[in-house]
Formats: C-alpha cells, structure tokens, sequence
C-alpha cells in the first residue's frame, strides 16, 4: 500500500467549503485504486489564524510542511479582517517561493457540459506553463522624490536559467501532448529581456527536434485566445504574461470556479503545492453555492504529479460526465449545491467505474 502524505490548507472563504469535498472524491479514488492511501494533515493557517497569532503561518511553518508529498490548499483572503497583500505574501507567496515552485501550470479546456462564453468555440484544450519565480514581479525597483518629481522603477529580472527551465518544463509537457509550444513574447517593444527570452527560446527549441514552435507576441497571443484557442497546445510564458494568459484560459472555459492550477517544485527538494485559480469569494461564502469543481480538478493535477495518472484521467472524465448531467452549480448555470456536485461526483465513482 502506497500512502501519500498530503499537506492541507484549507484556507479562508469557500476555501474551506470546497476542500472536503476534493479530499473525499481523492479518497473514494484511492479505495477504487486499491493501492494507494492519502494520509491528510489539516493546517488551520488562514486570516481567522492571523487574528489570533499575528501571522499567517508560523515561523517553522515551511518545515511542518516540508516532508509532505504535496501540499493541497483552499484559498486565501478575508479582505474584511486582514490587508490582501499580508494575507497573500504572508502565506501563498511564501510557500511558492519557499519551496522553490518555479513554474505554475495552468490547463485550460472546453469542458463537456459547460458553455463557454465564446460562440461555437472549436474545441480547445492547452495548457499555460507560466514562469513563477521571477520576471516581472520582482522586488527590484524603488521611489523617489514626491508632487510633480516623483517616480517609480520597477525592474523586470530575466535569467537564463530561470527562462530555461520553465521552457523545458514545457517542452517535457509537449512531448506527452501533441506536440506543439507557443512562446508568449513581445520584443518588437520591450527591448532587452524580450529578445533574450526569444533566444533562450529557439536555444531551448534545438534540444527538442520533434516539437513545432511559434513565438507570438503576448498582445496578439491573447486575442487569438479568444478567436482560435484550438490553435494552440503549450503556451510558455514569463510571470505577467501568464498571468494575464490564465485568466482568459479561465474565462473561456465558462468559470473561474473550475479552473485548476499547479505550482510545481522541479528540483525535487520541496513539495509542490495545487490550489485551484480561483480566491476565497467573500461574496458567496456559507451560501453552499461554491463550485467544487476548481478544487477536485486541482487534485487531479494533484494526482498527476504523484504518478497516477490513470486515475486522474478517470476523475477528469467523470467530472465531465457529471456536468452532462446538468449537475452545476449557479456559477455555470446550475441550481446544484457545492455537496450535491461532489455526491454525484462521488456516486458515479462508486458504480460506473
Ligand atoms: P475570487 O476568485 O474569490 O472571486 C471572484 C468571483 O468569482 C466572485 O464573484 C466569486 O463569487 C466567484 N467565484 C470564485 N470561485 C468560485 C467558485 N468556486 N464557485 C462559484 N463562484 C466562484 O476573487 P476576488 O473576489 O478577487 O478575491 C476574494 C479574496 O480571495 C481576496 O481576499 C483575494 O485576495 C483572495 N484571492 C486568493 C487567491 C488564492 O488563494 N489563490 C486567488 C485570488 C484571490
Ligand atoms: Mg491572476
């Protein structure tokens, strides 16, 4: 027996809605395998857990959750009672960066059973490989002076190692898709980092004969998201563009509440950490009306990562089956509740498999 020792932060908002849900579906998945087991620890670290600590995790924080195989976590935000920015840097931001998770992955796919807000959309499926640890959300920069001098710097931080891994990181993920990279640019105007990244890009392209490449320039890139997503299959790109390019990927699939996302460690000495796009929706919370979907798809990604792919591939098609159904939540057009979308989750699970 395989036990899989997971590492949960359910978080704030519908964080904590939408967590025991995935963690069921994960343990109904397990006994269908037979082999494998998760082993669950919860950490209450969230904006309630700051109010009474004055942090948002503690100092050795990282270290409980060092020996884990991965991290699974909720959401985070309760602009209501903690500042944004001390809840986000004070806990996502510090683990992502702690444990080194240099690339986010995003998927974005027409799912069955969900309309897409685009017109007869042909059917897309890519996948978002987004460098995570530097680029243009660097700490670089500063302000001076005040009234009619004042100014600010912001300095993007390139390095070809950084460049270098998020893009083998993609071309690894092409060659078990179909067999395509698009590289977001934009050195017709951002003269110095862009054409660096370009070369990095076409040095990259030469290890991996088999693979088609384009570069695209990130303004056109995201228009074509939205009039030709079936073009492409894995888009690289630096921290804002992916930024930028997840967000439509989400938008295009019909809701924020489905969309899943990896961030993922490659050097093997920390865990990754899967935590769905969306935040923690103050403005649903206790209403039972989350999508739960975000959350159990992020845990397929989950599962990916861990090597069982099957059974992530099984827990993909079932959602899709069940969205079919019409079972949804309000979000994408359903009267269902955040429970009634994982029973039936969980039931087809139980019978059909
Ligand atoms: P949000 O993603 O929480 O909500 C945006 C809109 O989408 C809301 O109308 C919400 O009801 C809806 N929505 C989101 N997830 C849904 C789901 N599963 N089912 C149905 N509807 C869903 O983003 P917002 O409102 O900008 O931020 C709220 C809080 O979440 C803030 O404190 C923010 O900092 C935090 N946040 C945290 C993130 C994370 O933990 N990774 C990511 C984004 C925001
Ligand atoms: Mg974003």
């Amino acid at each position: 027996m395989k036990k899989w020792e997971i590492s949960v932060i359910p978080g704030d908002g519908i964080g904590i809605e939408v967590m025991p849900e995935a963690t069921r579906v994960l343990d109904r998945l397990a006994e269908i395998h037979g082999g494998i087991a998760f082993s669950y620890r919860e950490y209450p670290w969230s904006c309630e857990y700051y109010l009474e600590h004055g942090v948002m995790m503690p100092e050795d924080g990282l270290k409980q959750l060092e020996q884990s195989d991965a991290v699974f976590l909720g959401a985070v935000g309760n602009p209501k009672l903690v500042a944004d920015h001390i809840s986000l840097w004070g806990l996502l931001v510090n683990i992502r960066r702690g444990f080194e998770q240099v690339i986010n992955v995003r998927p974005a796919k027409q799912m069955k059973g969900i309309a897409s807000p685009l017109v007869n959309p042909k059917e897309f499926d890519f996948i978002v490989v987004r460098e995570n640890s530097e680029g243009e959300y660097s700490e670089v920069g500063g302000r001076i002076h005040s009234g009619e001098d004042e100014m600010a710097i912001q300095n993007a931080v390139f390095t070809r190692k950084g460049i270098t891994r998020a893009m083998d990181y993609a071309f690894e993920l092409a060659k078990t898709r179909r067999g395509h990279v698009t590289s977001a640019t934009k050195s017709n105007g951002i003269v110095h980092s862009m054409p660096f990244w370009d070369e990095v890009f076409q040095d990259v392209s030469k290890r991996y004969e088999d693979i088609q490449t384009q570069s695209v320039h990130i303004d056109a890139l995201s228009a074509f998201l939205v009039s030709k997503p079936h073009t492409f299959d894995v888009i690289v790109a630096s921290n804002l563009f992916g930024d930028i390019l997840t967000d439509i990927g989400a938008s295009i699939m019909g809701s924020i509440g489905i969309a899943p996302a990896a961030n993922i460690n490659i050097n093997g000495k920390y865990p990754s950490m899967f935590e769905p796009v969306h935040g923690s929706a103050p403005d649903i919370v206790g209403q039972g009306i989350a999508n739960p979907i975000g959350q159990i798809w992020t845990g397929k990604m989950m599962l990916d990562h861990l090597g069982e792919r099957e059974l992530g591939t099984l827990l993909l098609d079932t959602i899709e089956e069940v969205l079919q159904d019409g079972i949804k939540t309000p979000d994408i057009g359903g009267t269902a509740s955040t429970i009634e979308v994982t029973d039936h989750i969980f039931n087809k699970l139980n019978c059909g498999h």
